[in-house]
């Protein structure tokens, strides 16, 4: 028998293209989930902003996607979960799920010392919101943040290989050295791109083996059960559709896009927020 089911998309977003790691996540586990997903990538970067400006911009995005008739919004950018969340559950008559939360899950599960690494934007490290919500976690859990900004226009450039970014990780993850993390979260959507560099680096610099949590992955875990939890599953498990809309620039998001996801994403709508 067909299972009953919600077929309203999830709505998802980010400051740019970073935000794809988060629909690549959720469609991989939920392969049957219609997806709309909108990059502000006139406005990229969001984590070198004022609280007041992401705040005035996640609503802007709020507003747009809530247009698309979804059943929920996901925040895939770690800057507007860390500073924004608040305002979106208040401001949008919906369910909404950022990816802090499920990256300091998925960080408190991974660690055997309490000692975590957490890379973000400059916004994302001076909120606090990782510390906090792995403290609300874990008590004696204790995390070492270092703000890892020049990362975001690499990937946005499409450089996601090469030295030049190895350059640069090498240089943020310096500031690690001698922190005795066992555990590392990517708290960025952009930096999953980048996840391989990041590993082979973190294992020199750091000395040891560190676990690398993706909020990316740790989200879309969650998203199940969210779902799940509200009744909002759709009814199909698979073939679920993604339509893409950005702010700016649609031809090289579809580049980037297309080598991210690894198939041809159809046409790239542009919208005005
Ligand atoms: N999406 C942002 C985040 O995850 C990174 C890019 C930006 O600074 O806008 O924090």
């Amino acid at each position: 028998m067909e299972r009953s089911g919600d077929s309203r998309p999830i709505g998802v977003f980010d400051s740019g293209l970073g935000g794809l790691t988060v629909v690549r996540a959720i469609r991989e586990r939920l392969p049957g989930e219609n997806v709309v997903y909108l990059g502000d990538t006139a406005r990229v970067p969001y984590g070198t902003r004022s609280s007041e400006t992401i705040v005035r911009y996640a609503r802007a995005c709020g507003r747009s996607l809530e247009k698309h008739g979804i059943k929920m919004l996901v925040v895939a950018c770690n800057t507007v979960s860390a500073v924004a969340l608040d305002v979106l559950r208040v401001d949008l008559d919906m369910p909404v799920l950022g990816v802090i939360e499920p990256g300091a899950n998925a960080a408190v599960a991974a660690t055997r010392t309490g000692r975590i690494g957490v890379i973000g934007t400059a916004s994302t490290v001076a909120s606090g919101a990782y510390p906090r919500a792995v403290s609300a976690r874990a008590t004696k859990a204790e995390v070492v943040s270092v703000a890892a900004p020049l990362l975001v226009p690499l990937v946005e450039e499409g450089w996601l290989e090469g030295e030049v970014p190895r350059l640069v990780v090498e240089r943020y993850l310096e500031a690690l050295r001698g922190a005795s993390i066992d555990t590392l979260v990517l708290g960025c959507t952009h930096y999953p791109m980048l996840r391989a560099i990041i590993e082979q680096v973190a294992d020199r610099v750091l000395g040891t083996h560190a676990r690398v949590v993706d909020s990316a992955e740790a989200t879309a875990i969650e998203l199940e059960q969210f779902l799940a939890d509200r009744s909002l599953q759709n009814a199909r498990s698979s073939n679920g559709t993604l339509a893409l809309t950005v702010t700016d620039r649609p031809r090289s998001f579809t580049e980037v896009a297309e080598r991210f996801l690894g198939h041809a994403v159809g046409e790239v709508e542009v919208v005005d927020l």
